[in-house]
């Protein structure tokens, strides 16, 4: 949520904040600015409601300095506005500020300050921030203490770069539950709130910890804790690739990540399988058989997408090592003083690592004294640091708002995870051999729908402007019905209903009609045939099926179908989700969507 970028060195500052900014929109897009300490002293500022090609074109060529601050918003505190953008000022236009996080004292610190006499030209909390520290920068008083001291009174969230017109050789950035990482450069220095912004500049990198700051200046950093104590980073490699951030020729970064898949599953898959033993090798569990087989139950928690892929996930594990396993949305979990049980396993699960729900749930658990793995993307990220251990799905980086290639990975993941776990409890070797063999068909299978592109736009275009559409599936397919769902509507906004097939009856169906079309997954599994007979309920009442299936079934039950390769029956899921991915793509462009910054949303939500 949000994007913060930071430089200080010999060039102009603001080409790379623009160009920072730009990367890191996917994070928040509906305001941006950037500051710099000039040249001749004094604070530049720029400010938009609307994209970063917007602040751009209101950049003035004569935008000149060497250390400057950036920041692209999603808004959680004013609508988004040019006066609600960041960097804040303080009223002597000293210090300016970009925040990503939540002050939550922010009122009564307003009340203190207005009363102090500070006058706010905004509505969100980080204005605060910049009010506070230049009261605490006195005469002879460092950035970094002023900052120390500020954050001190602040009780939140929060990854914040400052800058001081009277102290323009340094940037003082500071982390509580919001990341910074620092970039290191050639007698200069980046900061961002995410490795995308730096790894055209830089490779080396420090992630600053929660409740650490730092002093950044042209010739190099210190890290310190907020009572002053320095703390020693040791700079660690980035190994994404530059090309992993652009589009790679494709029209989205969307379809771009839904054409990796192949290649993000081989890499989710690397080095993982054991063929000899019909088993996994997860090298970062730090969990060994005799307590793996302690384990009586296995809770999965995740937000949106990563909460379906953990539905996914859970099914695996019930079936593969028959232990109860159970997914539920972090977002809820935390709220509920969740019984915390020493034989439960818990796993989070977040592509971005960052989600603040997720994290704050293994939080919780933690304290509780619960063991906690993490199915995460981002390497270093918030929740991979706060695990006890986990598994790191290597899809490489996601930038589409909506998860495509981190939600099938993820689900590889727990197949993983599943089989490791089946074969020390009583997956037989036959059985283990059926799911490695058929983990290792998934990339070219994968390709196999893909390569029906062309086919679901033209689907897409002939549905997307229906008034909502309806996803149905049973028990394997129920999850995937739920994703695809999610798709649609997050990035096409055509209203869409997820049911299990056998609830239809239930109610539901009372909303079948030719407007409203089903996509229904039907797989060639011990259930095929009540979901035929689900089909030939909802053509009875006049209702369109688009079905995606392993074998087309009559003409009178469907009037479309998608079909997709055979795997295994707990692996099948997995390849009915990649048309619905494909579906919600096509529509969304159909409709003319901003298709990889879907309104009102951003990519990683690190608020409540
Ligand atoms: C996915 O398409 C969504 N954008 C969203 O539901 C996402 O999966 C969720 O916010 C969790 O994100 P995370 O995996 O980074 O924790």
């Amino acid at each position: 949520m949000c994007g913060i970028v930071a430089y200080i060195g010999p060039k102009d500052a603001t080409p790379f904040l623009l160009e920072g900014l730009a990367r890191l929109e996917y994070r928040g897009y509906d305001s941006a600015g950037v500051a710099v300490a000039g040249r001749t002293g004094g604070i530049k500022l720029r400010k938009v409601k609307g994209r970063v090609a917007d602040l751009a074109a209101a950049v003035p060529a004569r935008f000149k300095g060497g250390t400057g601050i950036g920041h692209t918003r999603w808004a959680t505190h004013g609508v988004p506005s040019d006066a609600n953008a960041h960097p804040h000022l303080d009223n002597a236009e000293r210090i300016a500020v970009v925040h990503n996080g939540i002050i939550e004292n922010a009122d009564e610190l307003r009340a203190k300050l207005t009363a102090d006499g500070a006058v706010f030209r905004s509505e969100t909390d980080t204005e605060v921030l910049s009010h506070l520290i230049a009261a605490h920068a006195t005469e002879g008083v460092e950035l970094e203490d002023a900052v120390r001291a500020a954050l001190g009174r602040v009780v939140g969230t929060y990854g914040i770069a400052v800058l001081d017109s009277e102290q323009p050789d340094r940037i003082v950035v500071a982390r509580n539950g919001s990341p910074i990482v620092l970039g290191i450069g050639e007698k200069e220095m980046f900061a961002a709130s995410d490795v995308s912004a730096l790894v055209r500049y830089t490779r080396q990198v420090v992630h600053l910890e929660d409740g650490e700051l730092a002093t950044v200046r042209a010739d190099g950093f210190r890290t310190f804790t907020a009572d002053a104590r320095t703390t020693h980073r040791q700079p660690s490699t980035v190994d994404w690739e530059i090309d992993s951030f652009d589009t790679g020729g494709y029209e989205h970064y969307l379809l771009k990540e839904i054409h990796e898949q192949p290649t993000s599953v081989e890499r989710t898959l690397s080095g993982r399988l054991d063929e000899r033993f019909s088993t996994a090798h997860l090298g970062g569990l730090n969990l060994d058989a005799r307590e793996l087989r302690e384990i009586r139950r296995v809770k999965i928690l995740g937000c949106g997408s990563a909460y379906y892929a953990g539905e996914m996930g859970a099914q695996l594990i019930e079936e593969l090592a028959r232990v109860p396993a159970h997914s539920e949305p972090a977002s809820e979990f935390r709220y509920r003083n969740p019984v915390i049980e020493a034989d439960t396993l818990y796993v989070a699960v977040s592509q971005s690592g960052e989600t603040y729900d997720t994290l704050a749930a293994v939080q919780e658990i933690k304290r509780k004294g619960g063991r906690v793995l993490g199915v995460v993307n981002t390497v270093g990220s918030a929740i991979a640091r706060e695990c006890d251990g986990g598994i790191y799905l290597h899809a490489g980086p996601e930038v589409s708002v909506a998860s495509t290639k981190a939600f099938t990975s993820t689900v590889v993941a727990f197949a993983l995870l599943a089989l490791h776990f089946g074969r020390i409890h009583d997956l037989s070797p036959a059985d283990g051999r059926r799911i490695v063999s058929a983990l290792q068909a998934l990339p070219d299978q994968i390709r196999e729908v893909l390569d029906q592109s062309e086919a679901i736009a033209e689907l897409a275009a002939e549905y997307a402007g229906s008034a909502g559409m309806m996803f149905i599936g049973r028990v394997r397919g129920y999850p995937v019905a739920r994703e695809g769902a999610q798709k649609l509507k997050e990035i096409s906004y055509v209203h869409a209903e997820a049911y299990p097939a056998s609830e239809l009856k239930h109610g539901p169906l009372a909303l079948i009609s030719p407007e409203l079309p089903t996509v229904a997954l039907v797989p060639d599994d011990e259930l095929l045939d009540k979901n035929l007979t689900t089909l030939g309920e909802i053509k009875a009442r006049s209702g369109r099926v688009i079905a995606v299936a392993h074998k087309r079934p009559e003409d009178r039950l469907v009037d479309h179908c998608v079909l997709v390769p055979k795997s295994e029956p707990e692996l099948d899921p997995l390849l009915l989700n990649i048309p619905l991915q494909l579906l919600a793509y096509h529509a969304a462009v159909a409709l003319g969507r901003d298709v990889d910054k879907p309104r009102n949303l951003a990519k990683s939500v690190t608020v409540e």
